[in-house]
């Protein structure tokens, strides 16, 4: 070990076991920026860093620093300048790999060291050409290495989800036995199902050695559009750590969407035991809007949480209900994510009752007949544009008044 690398390498290093928390290890600087149309300049990604701090993430893991000289130089910068979460960087149970995280998160306060090894057969056969035996060594010496420099190391068993299950309790049992303060389960490819994942975390939890004295990891794909669900099951089973992504970004159909996780246990926290976080929900939109920025990715209209439509409302019967009570089509509000209000659409689908209260808010109390007459040139203008804006409103409402 030398003594400029080590990082909290005490037992202050070791990662926050509370049974009624989940951590959340955001991986969109590594996973995330491993996608193609995603990759950010060194400036870019500190931005990101700072912002997914103030967020509340509890792991940043802000790179892989052996894979280039940029990537090691961002993940050092990132180490220098922000505080509040850990900062984390991905390695190969390989030296250098290892020394490469432990100087560039040398500066951090809180640092980890994430090291991985695939365990399925079909990695063991086709990429690594080793054995049973072999993997174990290499994972044991690999955390052996980290632990020289860091207190807090996370062992990765790749494409865990495709291996023999008592093999993968025998790794875990060895990387815990060797020092590992948190195992994580990845399903590399995406393709396992919640009930699945639920079953191999409560199975691995009852027949890993030293299970009680570690945090289980869930880093789930969304190669079948389950990333979300299946990290949630995998909470259900016992997992406190979810590894997750802004806006969901990541390897070919991408990584569970962090603010999807985050909501559904704040909002379905009934089904969840109580369990918390501690993201600050109300920088969710304005994180994932900078991320967009960033890297030039427009969020879809519907994505869940953040998505423009996501708490926008078009129809006249919601647009009726809404006006009634929130709860009719809302199951969480939309300043709860850091939007500033919910929005009725006005559209061709849009009703009398949504009608007036645009009228009304900007200035203009119609009476019964005189909304008629409006609703009538709305409707009209509304079949020939997509979507009716405030300035064609205050237009139909003037047009109609001669006084105005
Ligand atoms: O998907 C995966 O297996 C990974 C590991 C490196 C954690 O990203
Ligand atoms: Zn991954």
């Amino acid at each position: 070990m030398t003594s400029e690398a080590a990082v909290e390498n005490s037992s202050e290093g070791k990662p926050e076991l509370g049974q009624d928390r989940v951590l959340i290890f955001d991986t969109t600087l590594r996973d995330g920026e491993q996608a193609p149309g995603f990759s950010m300049s060194r400036a870019q990604k500190l931005r990101m860093a700072s912002a997914l701090a103030d967020l509340g993430v509890d792991i940043l893991e802000a790179g892989f620093p052996h894979a280039s000289d940029d990537d090691f130089s961002s993940v050092r910068a990132i180490a220098t300048s922000v505080r509040g979460p850990r900062i984390c960087g991905l390695a190969r149970c390989q030296q250098g790999d290892i020394e490469s995280v432990a100087r560039a998160i040398e500066p951090a306060t809180k640092g980890r060291i994430h090291i991985f090894l695939a365990t399925s057969p079909l990695h063991r056969e086709f990429k690594l050409q080793m054995s049973r035996q072999q993997v174990i060594d290499t994972a044991v010496a690999g955390v052996e290495r980290a632990l020289g420099y860091c207190g807090d190391v996370e062992f990765s068993a790749e494409d865990a989800i495709r291996t023999e299950p008592d093999f993968l309790a025998e790794v875990f049992s060895a990387v815990i036995a060797a020092g590992a303060t948190t195992v994580n389960v990845p399903d590399t490819v995406g393709y396992t199902t919640p009930i699945e994942i639920a079953e191999r975390f409560a199975w691995l939890r009852a027949n890993v050695r030293g299970a009680e004295s570690v945090v289980f990891s869930a880093h789930c794909h969304d190669d079948l559009g389950m990333a979300v669900a299946n990290s949630l099951a995998a909470i259900s089973a016992g997992a406190r750590q979810v590894e997750c992504t802004i806006n969901g970004i990541g390897e070919r159909a991408g990584n569970a969407a962090l603010e999807e996780i985050v909501m559904a246990l704040r909002v379905r926290s009934d089904r969840f035991a109580g369990l918390t976080t501690g993201i600050r929900a109300k920088r969710l939109h304005a994180t994932a809007r900078l991320l967009a920025q960033i890297t030039g990715q427009p969020i879809a209209r519907n994505k869940a949480i953040i998505g423009e439509n996501a708490f926008a409302h078009e129809s006249g019967i919601h647009q009726h209900g809404m006006l009634k009570h929130r709860g009719t089509y809302e199951i969480m509000h939309a300043e709860d994510v850091g939007f500033a209000r919910s929005q009725l659409v006005l559209g061709k689908h849009s009703g009398r009752h949504a009608l007036r209260e645009r009228l009304s808010m900007l200035g203009h109390e119609l009476d019964e007949a005189a909304l008629d007459e409006v609703f009538v040139q709305f409707k009209t203008l509304a079949d020939r544009k997509r979507e009716v804006f405030d300035a064609d409103i205050e237009a139909l409402a003037v047009g109609r008044d001669p006084e105005a």
